[in-house]
Formats: structure tokens, C-alpha cells, sequence
């Protein structure tokens, strides 16, 4: 697919997604020279700002961000392609001078890209808006809307959501992104799996034990109190990123790799994920509240005395998750997913456990216990592929040590590219493999409802964790055999 020129129109573009994230990625791919020609980026804003000024704000938001990293000539290509357009988005002249500044002739692609980069509760409305202004008609290119979670709330509301933007927009118009499946780690799963055969006749239910997908954070909620509290662990990242990360993991190849049929199978995991009747809600999650503690020898606050949030929320900051896939391949093999603020560091990491071997065959030597077999997949901060394996101790005692194969994912040289880099530019590809399609936000939301209802009813106690830990001892529970912990590191864990 060949990336074609657009205007890619920003909603929100002096906020905060738009400089940490959307401007040094659309930088990025210009230095890349991957933007066509013709790109433009027309910002929508409420400040009365020139577009000089604008253009100033954007040079310090990549300053900011990749300092010394913004060479000059790229800049002053990229710098040319910054466009502003003031309006209030609640305001329908808003949108009637967007139409106008985007009709006049010549200066903006007619393909368009609106990144909705504002709060969830607007995505209906502008949506609104821009089709009142007629600025999703396709009659002179494509028009494509790129939204991001929080893809409702529940899977009563992301359904309502959906409704509406349905009255505007086609599917295939619509971009949702789960930033997670554009980290290069992530989609080197698929071709972990897709394009190497060694593993795939053990890759099942007869071979692994459980699989462990943990996202831990060492921040806290920063400036987001007002969001997060209301949102979650579970609904922040567990419905979305977890859960996409799980599909990856458990899907059966695709006939092609194209979107629908790569979709077609993650539905599939997500439709046979076994539902978690009320009653088995505590047998099956656990949630926690970070308290103070300490990171990386600072002494941090707790949850609660975080600023805005209410001194009684029990919104959870850590979620653990234990799901079953009823299919022929996973029957039986848990999965355990959790993520948290404030742990003891911040790693994104796929365990897989593989089975012990059927005998203890070395009995009588002094191998007292074997490890099992793990497959490590480190998505951030370290990218590998690691396998460990038991060997022997060199001398003359029959001992072992675990080692791993390292398949490590990039050189020391390879720069590694932020996963909106890619997104963005699929978006002007016009490839959805990357982007989800409606049925798995609904799936996902149908697999964590009950449990979120359960836990809206249940106000009085959540657990906590001391910040900087590695979260609640207690969550334990989750397991279900003895032989099973957490796996907390990417090196071997005992020898
Ligand atoms: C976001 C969540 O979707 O993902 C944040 O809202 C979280 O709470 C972030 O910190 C994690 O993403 P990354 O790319 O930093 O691992």
C-alpha cells in the first residue's frame, strides 16, 4: 500500500498526545521522508494563534522532546506544511471555516485525516459537526477519522458511541488505535510465531502451562487525575492493550495478513474467552490501590494524596486478570495479565511457561528440581526474544543452571521508531491491520464488564501496595497451582 498525500487535521493539537506524541511522530516520519510531497497539518485550536505562532509552539514541542535531535533542514520542510485553524469545536463556525480553509483551492490535499485528539466525550459531537459541514463526503478523496481509547466506558456506552458515529461515518472510515499494536515489539509477535515454524507444534495446551502478560509502570497518575479516576487500571489499560496483547499471543494464523483477515482472528480469541460469571469475579481479578512508598530512593505519595483525587476513591491502580480461551488449542492454560502504577519498574513483558518435562529424570543426582521452559517476549524498555533452556554445569557434579537463547529483536545501532510513527502512517496507507475494528472493542468490553460491575458495587475496601513493590502479595490467588508465581524479571529467575 502506498502512502498518499493528505491534510492530516488535528483536534486538540495543543494538548498533550499532540506534543508528546503526534508532532514528533509526524516529524519523525518527514525525516524519514516518508510524508508524500504534498502533507499538510492543519492544527485546530481555541488560542488566537497566528500560524506563525503556531509554528513556533511546534519547534518547542519537538525541542522538548527530542532535544538536539531536530535537524534543521528537515525542520524547515516539516515547518511548511504547519497550518492553524482557531475555532471553538463546540461551536459550528468552527467547522464552517474549516470547511472553507480546507476547500480553498490548491493548498490542502482533499484526502483527509481528522485525528480527534480531545476528550472521549466529544468524539460525537465534532463527529457531528464535521459531517453537518459535509467534510466527510468522499467525493474527492478519502475521508478517514482516527480515535482513541477510551472507546466508551462500558460496553453499553463504546455500543452507544458506535451508533452515532455510525450515522456519519463508515467502518472502514474509522481509525481506532490501540497504540500498542503499532510498538515494534508488538507486531514482531506475529512474526515471532508467523515466520518461524519451531515453535508453532508447541504453541498449545499440550506444551505450556500459563501465560503471563504484565504491563508495570513506575510513574504514578501525574496530571491525569481527572481522567484516571474515573477510568482505572482495568478500563486504562487491561480492556484495551492487555487484552489486544493476549489475541496476538493466542490467535491462530491468519489465512492472509491483511486486516480483516488478522481481525477475523483476534476476534475469535476474544469471542472464546470463557465469561467470568459474578460469583467467580474474585477467583479470577484482583485489584489494588498504590499507598506511599518509595522510587528510586524518592519517598512518593500514595494514591489517594495524589492531587484530585477524592480522599475516598477506590479506583483501582493495579488490575490482575485470570482468563481461559475455550478453544482446541488453550483449553485449560490460564492466562494472567496484570498491570500497575507505581511498581517497582516500568517493563511490558509476555511470559510464557511451557510444562515440565513428564519425569523427574534426574532423581538420585543433585538435580533437585526442574526449571520449566520459558519464552520471553520484553516489549518495552528491553526488546528480546528469549528462550531459556536447562543445561548442565560445567565440572563434574551433574548440576544445572538455566540459561537463554537470546534473539534479540534490534541492534545497538537500530533506532527504534515511537509506535504513532507507524500508525500514522498506515493511516495515510489506508491499512487497518493495526487499528481495531469495532467487535473487538465489544468483545473486550463484554470479557471485563462483569468484573467492573462487581467492583462499582463493592465500595467500602480495595487492597493496597506500596509504591516501588512489585504490587500485592495477595493477588496471588490468582494462580492455580502452587508451581506458579509472577515472573518479574527478563533474566533467569533461579538457578
Ligand atoms: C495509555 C494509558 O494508553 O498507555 C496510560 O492511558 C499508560 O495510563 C500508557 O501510561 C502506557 O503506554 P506506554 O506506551 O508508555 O507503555
Amino acid at each position: 500500500m502506498k502512502a498518499e498525500p493528505c491534510t492530516y487535521v488535528i483536534f486538540g493539537a495543543t494538548g498533550n498526545l499532540s506534543r508528546i506524541k503526534l508532532m514528533p511522530a509526524l516529524y519523525r516520519l518527514d525525516a524519514a521522508n516518508r510524508l508524500p510531497g504534498d502533507t499538510r497539518i492543519l492544527a485546530v485550536g481555541r488560542r488566537p494563534w497566528s500560524r506563525q505562532e503556531w509554528q513556533t509552539e511546534v519547534r518547542r514541542m519537538l525541542d522538548t522532546k527530542m532535544p538536539g535531535d531536530v535537524d534543521e533542514a528537515v525542520f524547515q520542510r516539516f515547518n511548511a506544511r504547519l497550518h492553524y485553524h482557531q475555532g471553538d469545536i463546540t461551536q459550528a463556525q468552527c467547522y464552517a471555516g474549516l470547511a472553507d480553509t480546507l476547500n480553498r483551492d490548491g493548498q490542502f490535499p482533499k484526502n483527509i485525516a481528522f485525528y480527534l485528539a480531545i476528550s472521549p466525550a466529544d468524539f460525537g459531537p465534532v463527529a457531528e459537526q464535521l459531517n453537518n459541514s459535509k467534510l466527510f463526503d468522499e467525493q474527492h478523496g478519502w475521508r478517514r477519522v482516527i480515535i482513541e481509547k477510551p472507546i466508551g466506558y462500558d460496553l453499553d456506552s463504546a455500543q452507544a458511541l458506535q451508533k452515532r458515529l455510525n450515522r456519519y461515518l463508515a467502518e472502514q472510515q474509522i481509525y481506532r488505535i490501540d497504540h500498542y499494536l503499532g510498538k515494534g515489539m508488538v507486531q514482531n509477535v506475529l512474526v515471532f510465531r508467523f515466520a518461524n515454524v519451531l515453535l508453532e507444534p508447541l504453541w498449545n495446551r499440550n506444551y505450556i502451562d500459563h501465560v503471563q502478560i504484565t504491563h508495570s509502570e513506575d510513574i504514578g497518575i501525574g496530571s491525569r487525575a481527572d481522567y484516571y479516576d474515573k477510568a482505572g487500571a482495568m478500563r486504562d489499560m487491561l480492556q484495551s492493550h492487555l487484552l489486544q496483547l493476549l489475541t496476538l499471543v493466542a490467535m491462530e494464523p491468519p489465512v492472509a495478513m491483511d486486516a480483516e483477515s488478522l481481525r477475523d482472528e483476534k476476534v475469535k480469541v476474544l469471542k472464546s474467552i470463557r465469561p467470568i460469571p459474578r460469583e467467580a469475579v474474585h477467583g479470577h481479578s484482583y485489584r489494588a490501590q498504590y499507598s506511599q512508598g518509595r522510587i528510586g530512593g524518592e519517598q512518593v505519595n500514595g494514591y489517594l494524596q495524589e492531587e484530585g483525587i477524592p480522599a475516598d476513591s477506590i479506583t483501582e491502580t493495579y488490575a490482575a486478570l485470570k482468563l481461559y480461551i475455550d478453544n482446541w488449542r488453550w483449553r485449560g492454560v490460564p492466562f494472567y495479565l496484570r498491570t500497575g502504577k507505581r511498581m517497582a519498574t516500568a517493563q511490558s513483558a509476555i511470559s510464557i511457561c511451557f510444562r515440565h518435562p513428564p519425569l523427574q529424570f534426574f532423581r538420585g543426582t543433585e538435580v533437585q528440581c526442574m526449571n520449566p521452559n520459558w519464552v520471553l517476549l520484553g516489549i518495552q524498555p528491553e526488546e528480546c526474544i528469549r528462550m531459556e533452556m536447562t543445561v548442565k554445569e560445567p565440572g563434574l557434579e551433574m548440576r544445572t543452571r538455566v540459561t537463554s537463547l537470546d534473539a534479540s529483536f534490534r541492534q545497538r545501532n537500530e533506532k527504534a521508531t515511537d509506535a504513532y510513527e507507524d500508525l500514522l502512517l498506515d493511516v495515510l496507507k489506508g491499512d487497518r491491520s493495526l487499528f481495531l475494528r469495532f467487535d473487538e472493542v465489544e468483545y473486550a468490553w463484554r470479557i471485563v464488564d462483569p468484573v467492573l460491575q462487581t467492583w462499582m458495587m463493592e465500595r467500602d475496601y480495595i487492597a493496597t501496595y506500596p509504591a516501588g513493590s512489585w504490587g500485592p502479595e495477595d493477588s496471588r490467588r490468582l494462580f492455580d497451582k502452587e508451581s506458579q508465581s509472577w515472573r518479574n524479571s527478563l533474566i533467569p529467575e533461579c538457578n
